[in-house]
């Protein structure tokens, strides 16, 4: 097969499908993304309820607002059940996801994404979500991490994959990747105890904010 029946023969499937509808999206989505805001989207990477991922993303939001920042906090379980199949890039989206991309993605200037460790890498909840995400609404964007583990490593080796994500859709990555471990010894009655962790978050959100 030469290379020019093979470039024809791709024209016809799907793969050309989504670029050419990137394309189409693109000038769209960029008038949205080019509007002047300054807003964080938190987003917690896991739909699991009453996660202790979840008791970070609280933690890290007041301590947005305590540094008088705008912020949004994106909770994935609060998304449609169905949006692993449905959703803006695989089609036939509720208007509750695409809402929610307008509201919580699109107008923030920088991402943060606080994703527990699951089976040795961040979750397949969170990579559904960025799968169903237009990439001209994530390009440009500024994004820190945090992970969670109950283990050492923090989600380390997630938050490593995550940047190679995050690098192909041409994002800016925030380079202090902050691994909290042994989550279960940092937490009590429902909150983040542990002093060190809270001001490891503290500077963390200071270089967000910097940047
Ligand atoms: C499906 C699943 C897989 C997990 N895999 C790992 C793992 O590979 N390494 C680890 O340290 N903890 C693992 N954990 C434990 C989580 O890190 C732990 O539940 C922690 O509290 C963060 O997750 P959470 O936000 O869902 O609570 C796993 C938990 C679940 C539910």
């Amino acid at each position: 097969m030469n290379l020019a029946f093979l470039l024809v023969s791709q024209r016809n499937r799907k793969v050309f499908t989504y670029r050419s509808n990137v394309g189409v999206d693109n000038k769209r989505n960029f008038e949205q993304n080019s509007v002047d805001t300054k807003m964080i989207t938190v987003i917690c990477g896991t739909n699991r309820a009453n996660s202790n991922t979840s008791l970070v993303v609280r933690f890290y939001e007041n301590l947005l607002k305590s540094k008088n920042q705008e912020v949004e906090v994106l909770y994935l379980e609060d998304l449609p059940k169905d949006y692993v199949f449905h959703n803006d890039v695989l089609g036939n989206a509720s208007p509750e996801f695409t809402n929610i991309v307008k509201s919580k993605i699109v107008p923030a200037d920088k991402l943060v994404v606080i994703s527990p460790e699951y089976n040795g890498g961040y979750t397949g909840a969170l990579k559904a979500f960025i799968d169903g995400v237009w990439p001209e609404n994530l390009k440009g964007k500024k994004v820190a991490m945090v992970g969670v583990a109950s283990g050492r490593s923090g989600n380390l080796r997630g938050m490593d994959h995550l940047t190679n994500i995050f690098h192909y859709l041409k994002m800016d990555v925030i380079p202090f990747k902050l691994p909290i471990s042994r989550i279960e010894t940092l937490i009590d009655n429902g909150e983040l105890v542990d002093v060190y962790t809270m001001e490891t978050l503290d500077k963390h959100a200071d270089q967000l904010i910097e940047s």
